[in-house]
Order: C-alpha cells, then sequence, then structure tokens
C-alpha cells in the first residue's frame, strides 16, 4: 500500500523533521516500499481524501515523523485514528500526555518510577520562585516543545534573568527542573525492545539544538553503560515508556545524578531520524541500518 512519510508542520521543530522526513523518505523508497512525502497534517487531510492534489493519492497508512506540535501531542494519533488509518509511533493518549513533560513526571511520580525533582509554572507564574524552591542548578523549559527549543540552563544567579525574559513572553507552562550532573544518556524503544543506551556527550556545557544538529564534535558511546548499568537503563527506560501509555517506537531520555541514579527525563513519541539523531545509531549498534529500522517501525503498523 502507499505510504505517507508526514513531515514538516508548523511546530518549532520544522526544519528538523523535514530533515527527519527526507532521510525516512529516501529509506523506504530504497526498500521498494511506495512512499510519498506529505508536509503538515492538512496536506494529509487532502490526500487521504484524495482531493486538492494534482494527483489522486491513496493513503494506505502514515509514517509520522512531525517533530512537536500536533505531530506529537495526540492530534495527529486522533486524527488518524477517526480516518481509519494506520501510523507509526504511540496512540492518542501516550502521545498527548508525553508531549507534556510535566504530567508525565508525575505520572512517573505515581507509578514510583525516578525522575528528577521538578516545579511547574504556570503561564505567567513565579519562575524565580520555583527555581528558589529547587536550588541551582536547573533547567528551565517550555513543557512542550522539543530539541531544546525555550530551554534555559541556570548555574548561577546571573543566568536567570534571560529565562525571566523568556518566561514573560512565553504564553505556556515552563518546567523549571533540579539539573543533574551524572550524565545524560538516552534510550530508543523498538516495540518490546529496549535498543542500546546512547551516552550523549557534547563538547560545549551542554547537548543544545546547535550541539544535536550542527556540531561534528558531539561524543556519541554506545552503549553508553557496562553491563548491569546497561541493563538497569534499558529496563527503566521501557518501564518508563509504558509508565506513559506508549507503545510501538520512540525514544526515552534519561539522566544521571551524580549519585549515580538514574532519572527519566522524557519521552519523544517521533523521535529525530536526521544524520545526527540517536535512535539510528542506537539500531546500527545492533546490527540494523537505517533503511531496516524504517522498515520496522512501519512493521508496527501492519499488525
Ligand atoms: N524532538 C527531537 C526531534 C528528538 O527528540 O529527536
Ligand atoms: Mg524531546
Amino acid at each position: 500500500g502507499r505510504v505517507a512519510v508526514l513531515m514538516g508542520g508548523t511546530s518549532a521543530e520544522r526544519e528538523v523533521s523535514l530533515d527527519s522526513g527526507r532521510n525516512v523518505l529516501d529509506a523506504l523508497l530504497s526498500r521498494g516500499v511506495d512512499a510519498f512525502a506529505v508536509d503538515g497534517i492538512p496536506a494529509l487531510v487532502d490526500a487521504v481524501r484524495d482531493g486538492h492534489v494534482e494527483r489522486a493519492r491513496r493513503v494506505d497508512r502514515v509514517f509520522n515523523i512531525l517533530h512537536g506540535g500536533d505531530g506529537e501531542n495526540g492530534v495527529l494519533q486522533g486524527l488518524c485514528e477517526a480516518l481509519g488509518v494506520p501510523y507509526t509511533g504511540p496512540g492518542v493518549l501516550g502521545s498527548a500526555l508525553t508531549l507534556d513533560k510535566i504530567r508525565t513526571k508525575q505520572v512517573w511520580q505515581a507509578a514510583g518510577l525516578p525522575t528528577a525533582r521538578f516545579a511547574r509554572v504556570p503561564a505567567g507564574g513565579d519562575l524565580s520562585a520555583a527555581v528558589r524552591e529547587l536550588g541551582l542548578p536547573v533547567f528551565v523549559k517550555p513543557s512542550s516543545e522539543g530539541s531544546s527549543v525555550g530551554v534555559f540552563r541556570i548555574v548561577e544567579e546571573g543566568d536567570l534573568e534571560p529565562a525571566l525574559e523568556f518566561a514573560r513572553a512565553y504564553p505556556g507552562e515552563l518546567l523549571a527542573e533540579q539539573m543533574l550532573t551524572g550524565g545524560e544518556f538516552t534510550v530508543g524503544i523498538l516495540g518490546d525492545v529496549a535498543l542500546p543506551s546512547i551516552r550523549i556527550v557534547p563538547a560545549g556545557e551542554w547537548y543544545d539544538y546547535h550541539a544535536k544538529y550542527i556540531a561534528e564534535d558531539t561524543q556519541y558511546l554506545c552503549p553508553g553503560l557496562d553491563g548491569d548499568q546497561e541493563a538497569e537503563i534499558r529496563a527503566l527506560a521501557l518501564d518508563g515508556f509504558r509508565a506513559a501509555g506508549c507503545t510501538g517506537w520512540g525514544r526515552v531520555d534519561v539522566m544521571r545524578h551524580a549519585d549515580g541514579g538514574l532519572m527519566l527525563m522524557e519521552v519523544n513519541t517521533a523521535p529525530g531520524m536526521t544524520s545526527h539523531s540517536l535512535v539510528p545509531k542506537a539500531a546500527e549498534q545492533l546490527g540494523v541500518d537505517y533503511a531496516s529500522l524504517c522498515w520496522r517501525v512501519l512493521e508496527q503498523t501492519l499488525a
């Protein structure tokens, strides 16, 4: 059947999504899949209805690689459910929950899973009070964006002002979160399997947008841990993914406390698939090349 590779869209991660999407499309085409690119949800609706496109194109399934916004918050998933079109990645509940970092952490807490201490700052709320309550260093970030968009790293008092300025203009909730200094990890999930963890070692101070997509000097160690600890991080990631109502594929970010304890950070339900991205690196470690990874993700819609 025909596969729409849904990319682009209107979120702050549009450019990353186009990069991911073009790579996925090429990979599926190389495997003989009858795939084509669709930019954004309105265009997908048109394609499904055979309307408003030059050639009538039926859509049999959707490979969703829209990052952030309506691609990862349940809206696309609900639309596909209503249209009866199978799609990759978690369903409505898991997508909607995990695009909201604050509520994801609340669910993890309720499930007894470890996550860094945090405070919720409603739009227009008192960010400096939240930061003071947590103590430095902290991260401040929008509850519902990706790719480090709008993330502030506050190590000393002087770092607070730019975050306050951002908070004054930002219309949504902010998450203030204890910064953990024992290392940053991520674990790809493919069906029932947690892929080998990756330890991310940015050349600069932290893994920001530049270190994610532009820098060539970010180091990725895979597997990121040894022996029992590696088994522990994979099990934790899979537990965190499932506790957040997710199935299919995705990526769970984890940080390590200075004392060695692992803490869940967030779930990405349409993880990056650019040439710099992490799930492809982890799959490669298992001998699964990029095109095979795309195929396996797509396969999950065939059930
Ligand atoms: N939100 C980006 C695309 C990621 O998690 O890979
Ligand atoms: Mg993210």
